[in-house]
């Protein structure tokens, strides 16, 4: 099936720049809020991140990023609240990230999202957390508008998907098996480095040569965006194995071209497939959402792919990349100016998809 960019009409609605909207963000490890005025000017907003707590742990351990969320959220509002000057009775909507997610995590977020709601008589809206890392570009960037392609690339995703208006979402492709922030949390699990591991992988790249080793980047040559990230984690053991016969003591590991060739590895197979969806698609207009969107090589690469290709490339700032309750706003506020509502019966989805369509391929 080839997938043609939509040639409709895009959505406009009215941007009402006095409308203030809170957002909240608890779908996974950070306990996110933001106040928004309008789409995109940012009042104020706050993450606390609970990594230093699951660290010790190499992932996040669902339960006690619940009971996190639930100990800071209250008192993180009351400061962002009084350190904005914004009082209850200024606020007009409150968007809370309902799913994906992990179910307690999530929870916490919509059972606050509800009580506020309800106490301050505001109305509420329900957010997908990856329509929200959609909107990452479109704070940053006015002339972000439908349609445009976006590569989702997280701990728990990797995705590509055809925005072709607000509220109309094609997903072109997602990965086989693990997202491409697991590939190096995982990587670095194996290097003996701390979770996560993407910052950390990036850190000791540096200075490393990133064709020492040639890990292998899956699915490049077939016609079908989807992602696959299994081989390169074994193919690391197995010459980190193959390394360390060769080396007296661990401490002679040549981490730095270990960890670039690793880099080169996954940023080439993300880049390979945003090719081929700008191929298939025919958009030009390309951003990039999640936190491995943090990473310096890949944006590099994907800014110097799209001078080459005449794309326009948004890179949102990297502290939009990873979760932040910005996005949760600004895409609660589109959706509730397109006409979408939600009341009390508001329950989280762990699993909520909106995307439409199937993973595309040439024809
Ligand atoms: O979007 P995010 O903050 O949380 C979710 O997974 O939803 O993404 C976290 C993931 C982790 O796997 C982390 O290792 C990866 O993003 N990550 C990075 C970088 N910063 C975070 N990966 C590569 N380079 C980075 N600079
Ligand atoms: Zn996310």
């Amino acid at each position: 099936m080839a997938v043609r960019a939509a040639e409709a009409a895009v959505t406009k609605y009215i941007v009402k720049t006095d409308f203030i909207t809170l957002g909240i963000e608890t779908s996974c490890d950070d306990t996110a809020l933001a106040l928004m005025r309008g789409e995109r000017e940012i009042i104020g907003d706050v993450v606390s991140s609970q990594i230093t707590d699951h660290a010790p742990f190499g992932g996040v351990v669902p339960e006690l990023a619940s009971r996190k969320h639930q100990e800071v959220l209250i008192p993180l509002l009351s400061a962002l609240m009084s350190s904005s000057g914004v009082r209850p009775g200024d606020i007009d909507l409150i968007a809370v990230t309902s799913g994906p997610g992990l179910m307690g995590s999530l929870l916490v977020g919509v059972m606050a999202a509800k009580a506020l709601s309800q106490g301050w008589n505001v109305p509420l809206i329900g957010v997908n957390h990856l329509e929200g890392h959609l909107f990452a570009g479109i704070v940053a960037n006015p002339s972000l508008r439908p349609p445009f392609l976006c590569l989702i690339v997280s701990g728990g995703h990797t995705e590509i998907v055809l925005a072709k208006d607000f509220g109309d979402y094609l997903l072109l492709g997602e990965t086989r098996d693990d997202a491409a922030g697991e590939a190096y949390d995982k990587a670095a699990k194996l290097l003996g480095m701390p979770y996560p591991g993407g910052p950390v992988i990036e850190r000791a790249a540096l200075g490393g040569d990133p064709n020492a080793y040639r890990f292998p980047v899956a699915l490049k040559s077939s016609q079908i965006v989807e992602f696959s990230f299994s081989g390169v984690k074994t193919s690391l053991r197995t010459t980190i194995q193959k390394l360390k016969n060769l080396c007296a003591d661990d401490s002679e590991l040549p981490i730095a071209d270990i960890c670039a060739s690793y880099q080169r590895a996954i940023t080439e197979t993300l880049l390979v497939k945003t090719e081929l969806a700008a191929k298939i698609t025919g958009v030009r207009r390309i951003t990039i959402s999640g936190g491995v969107a943090a990473n310096t090589a890949l944006r590099d690469e994907l800014a110097a792919a799209g001078e080459k290709k005449g794309w326009e490339v948004f890179l949102p700032p990297r502290s939009y990349c990873t979760d932040n309750a910005v996005m949760i706003a600004s895409a609660g506020y589109s959706s509730y100016m397109r006409g979408s509502r939600s009341d009390l019966s508001l329950t989280p989805n762990p699993s909520w998809s909106i995307w439409k369509g199937r993973p595309a391929r040439t024809t």
